[in-house]
């Protein structure tokens, strides 16, 4: 399966009418196939449950659960699995509705003919080796942003040490948070995607300004302000970004509302932008700046927790602190690396 050519394809068949298994694998097996069977569903779904299968073949009228009702339990943990339906009489099959529900991609009407299945589990065949590709091209593609994100980050740093640098430990922070909060693949990626580049704003704003080691003035703070916005800007070229993009557009936004760019707050502020502005605001404590010294860990703890509620998420800030004390070696491996 992992390999985008499937020339062979791992079968599970159910049903309860043994002669016609038997048949069934007899012939698929001439085809090269593997093939297990199964007259009892739930010791089939238990297979299916701990082993990976390419081909589903299920025959709908069984009892006492019927064919479509396996393939409901099926699709709640699988959804790859390619799954023909077999029925003796097609005035017997399940609907369309139905079939379109439950992801069936085949039918078979039984008979002493095989060459009709034979043909569906080519298809099937085919079917599996294009998701393969696809699967394989998202991943060349996730690839290539974290080196886009690489590049992206010296070209800060050529400028701006300190964002460089600030934006990897940050990076850092979301990844283990993201961990520990359990969040799905995508959200992780889009996560760490929008930490690397969260400050990347700072691009566009002037040197004088940027780099300048004394105290801001207000005017020159809301300059700096503008670096969401300028990082959205860069983003939105691409619809590729799109889930990214809002991201770093609100990671400075306060969760009473009190922040910017937009200064919207509590849940309207996107979850990850929350989760990025936590890591984030720990970093430029414990960080050491020209015009400041690093706080310690323990010191940006007890900041995030009196922050909770009016500058960050009241439900996440607890959990990050959790995180930070569960992970407290690695956390400070990440101050003593950088
Ligand atoms: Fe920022
Ligand atoms: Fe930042």
């Amino acid at each position: 399966m992992n390999n985008d050519k499937l020339v062979r394809a791992k079968i599970l068949v159910i049903d309860d009418d043994v002669n016609m298994m038997d048949v069934l694998s007899v012939v698929l097996r001439r085809y090269g196939h593997e093939v297990k069977t199964y007259t009892e569903p739930l010791a089939a779904i238990e297979e299916l449950r701990r082993n990976k299968y390419d081909i589903l073949l299920v025959n709908y009228l069984m009892t006492p659960v019927k064919g479509d009702k396996i393939v409901e339990t099926v699709r709640e943990f699988n959804k790859e699995i390619y799954i023909i339906l077999m029925s003796i009489h097609k005035d017997l099959a399940p609907s369309i509705e139905t079939m379109q529900h439950l992801d069936i991609q085949a039918y078979y009407e039984k008979s002493n003919r095989f060459d009709n299945l034979i043909l569906l589990i080519q298809g099937g065949i085919k079917y599996i080796e294009q998701i393969n590709k696809i699967k394989t091209m998202n991943n060349q593609l996730d690839h290539y942003l974290v080196d886009f994100a690489k590049i992206l980050l010296q070209t800060i740093g050529a400028k701006d040490h300190y964002t460089e640098e600030h934006s990897r430990r940050v990076t850092l922070l979301c990844i283990a948070f993201a961990n520990y909060l359990n969040l799905d693949e995508r959200q992780k990626s889009d996560l760490q995607i929008a930490a690397a580049f969260h400050d990347i704003g700072k691009i566009g704003i002037p040197d004088n300004i940027l780099l300048k080691t004394s105290r801001l003035t207000d005017e020159e703070y809301n300059v700096i302000k503008t670096h969401p916005v300028i990082a959205a800007n860069i983003f939105s070229v691409s619809d590729i970004y799109k889930d990214i993009y809002p991201i770093m557009y609100h990671h400075h936004e306060r969760y009473d509302s009190k922040g910017y760019p937009a200064g919207i707050g509590g849940k309207q502020i996107p979850y990850l932008a929350r989760i990025l502005t936590i890591c984030d605001s720990f970093d430029a404590i414990v960080s050491k700046r020209t015009y400041k010294e690093g706080q310690t860990i323990e010191f940006a703890l007890t900041e995030i927790e009196k922050g909770a509620g009016t500058q960050f998420d009241p439900e996440l800030a607890p959990q990050y602190i959790n995180m930070v004390k569960n992970n407290m070696s690695y956390i400070e491996q990440i101050y003593n690396e950088f």
